[in-house]
């Protein structure tokens, strides 16, 4: 290998900035030859046991280390932030963009020709890919794998199941006993989320784009294949290393619209639209929320998957895991475009096989006509805001209804059980001041639970509109992401109780009808409600983070700096 290497400017050095370089390392047992011209690639590990979806990262990182080893490499693993959806608050994402810059300061400062990234539970995806897009080595995407179908009483349960187990356990339907059982039967294994939720969708997302080996969104964690595909990522980042294969090659814009493409066709979260924006930003291609709606306009969901099916990760991969899907999906996709393992996206899909028609159906005869993301315009929302139609009910796809208001997440959950709440099935829930700026970091709440004298009707969805997100495995008529947000004092902040709000997810519309006149009137008595932090990361986070419909990364974070650095520590 040439000392054109990245790592020679440290390990290739004379004199004692070399002594520096490698004495230091030689403490971990470490030859000299290994010093001498391999390519060094790095492992950005995410593990944490605080990140249970991510607990089994060391495991896998020895299987990259073994591939790396086998092609001659010199791997060296490194921790960065994990972000672990279920424990972080006030919510992961309002750490996505730290650890975005944590991937790619650590990448630029060191000795690395390549990375190989770890990624498994929802925002440590992007988050990696993010900060590795901004440094531009070559770079190859590991998933940690879903977990396998949760088993519960001889029924197959996942995370989507939570949402409909507190509804029942709030109606006394489900005792206390019972909700706890269910807590260890559903993750009963190493992995992510089992159902079609941020993190598998990041996963779809990452093969997608190219990002990463054919196959490896599906296979499951506890999988013995999760490893073999660990290894071969091992040994084909390596060889990226004498190609300089690098994510600004992979990620042109046909491949973010491939990506959009598959998330429509697998009914993947929409947290995925932030994501896909916020790495975008990072490589420079234009990507606008209207090309979501534009192109998964005509995609049919064909994977019948948790939240909007009924089938697991585990039975996608049986199935013939993501490349069947891809396969299926030939007349819609961008078939050139070049992936990490250096072929095209039709040449890694084309002898995938579908074994299981019922968890991928076909584009002809699909699961659900409807599918993907769809963007809403309107006076209440005017730079975006989206729906999952496959996740709601048709019926309340047309709907005008007058708007209960809730000012914040702690009027919300103070209020919502009262007796005397004005509410019945055909209201609008709406939730304020839980966006990027105002929560702050714009918290999962979005699809709210129902009033529990409406669950006790049986009622089982209304429409719910708010400026924050939804976890991936949520699933009801809800409104997310309205842009721009409360807090920044918009349209959406003025809506009061009573008002009559008119969603049309046909016509892509969500009005609020309150004249012009009684806005401004509005508009004059409002306050911003936002508290900004005193101090520290989150002080930096609420004075920069932007819009949702930007990707909601921090405005001096987009683009790339690249990988030099002129100058030695000592
Ligand atoms: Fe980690 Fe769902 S909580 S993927
Ligand atoms: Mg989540």
């Amino acid at each position: 290998m040439s000392s054109t290497l990245r790592s020679a400017n440290w390990f290739g050095k004379k004199g004692k900035d070399g002594f520096i370089y490698r004495a230091w390392m030689k403490n971990q047992g470490i030859p000299s030859h290994e010093f001498k011209g391999k390519p060094v690639i790095g492992i950005c590990n995410t593990w944490s046991e605080l990140t249970p979806c991510n607990a089994h990262f060391r495991e896998l990182a020895e299987s990259i280390k073994h591939g790396i080893y086998e092609a001659g490499g010199f791997p060296v693993e490194f921790p960065v932030m994990s972000l672990g959806e279920t424990l972080m608050k006030p919510t992961a994402m309002l750490y996505r963009n730290l650890v975005s810059m944590d991937v790619e300061e650590s990448i630029r400062a060191n000795p690395l020709d390549a990375v190989v990234l770890l990624c498994g539970c929802d925002k440590t995806t992007p988050a990696l890919v993010m900060g590795a897009c901004s440094v531009n080595i070559p770079t190859i995407v590991v998933s940690g794998g879903p977990m396998l179908t949760g088993k519960y009483k001889g029924q197959n349960i996942g995370t989507s199941d939570l949402w409909r187990f507190d509804n029942a356990n709030r109606s006394g339907e489900m005792s206390d006993e019972e909700f706890e059982f269910a807590e260890g039967c559903m993750a009963r294994s190493k992995g992510h989320c089992a159902v079609m939720g941020t993190a598998s969708s990041m996963a779809c997302m990452i093969e997608s784009l190219g990002l990463s080996l054919p196959g490896n969104a599906a296979i499951p964690a506890a999988d013995s294949r999760r490893k073999v595909l660990a290894h071969m990522s091992g040994q084909r980042i390596v060889a990226m290393v004498n190609e300089q294969l690098t994510p600004s090659q992979i990620l042109n814009k046909q491949a973010f619209e491939n990506a959009i493409i598959t998330n429509a066709a697998i009914g993947g979260s929409t947290n995925f639209v932030i994501h896909l924006m916020a790495i975008a930003g990072r490589v420079g291609v234009p990507l606008n929320m209207d090309d979501f709606d534009r192109l998964s306009a005509n995609i049919p969901l064909i994977a019948n998957l948790q939240p909007s099916g009924k089938h697991f990760m585990e039975d996608l991969f049986y199935a013939g895991g993501l490349p069947a899907v891809l396969k299926e999906l030939d007349v819609f996709l961008h078939k050139d475009v070049i992936t990490v393992n250096g072929k095209t996206m039709q040449q890694n899909y084309t002898d995938a096989i579908c074994y299981n028609s019922d968890v991928i159906s076909t584009v002809a005869a699909p699961f659900n006509p409807q599918s993907g993301v769809v963007v809403l315009k309107g006076n209440l929302c005017p730079d975006g805001a989206v729906l999952k139609p496959s996740a709601a009910t048709p019926a309340l796809l047309q709907h005008s209804g007058k708007a209960v208001v809730f000012e914040n997440i702690e009027d919300y959950k103070a209020r919502i059980d009262i007796e005397d709440l004005e509410v019945d099935e055909t209201s609008i829930l709406v939730l304020k001041n839980v966006g990027p700026k105002g929560y702050p970091g714009m918290p999962e709440v979005g699809n709210m639970g129902l009033p529990k004298k409406l669950l006790d009707k049986g009622i089982t969805d209304m429409v719910r509109i708010s400026d924050g997100r939804m976890s991936g495995t949520g699933f009801g008529t809800v409104v997310l992401h309205v842009s721009p947000e409360a807090a920044v004092g918009s349209v959406f902040a003025l809506v009061q109780s009573g008002d009559i709000i008119h969603l049309d997810v046909h016509a892509r519309t969500l009005q609020l009808q309150v004249s012009d006149e009684e806005l401004q009137r509005r508009k004059l008595m409002w306050q911003s409600p936002v508290q900004m932090a005193a101090r520290g990361y989150v002080q930096l986070y609420q004075q920069h983070v932007q819009q949702a419909h930007l990707g909601a990364d921090l405005d001096f974070l987009q683009g790339s700096s690249g990988s030099e650095v002129s100058r030695d520590s000592h």
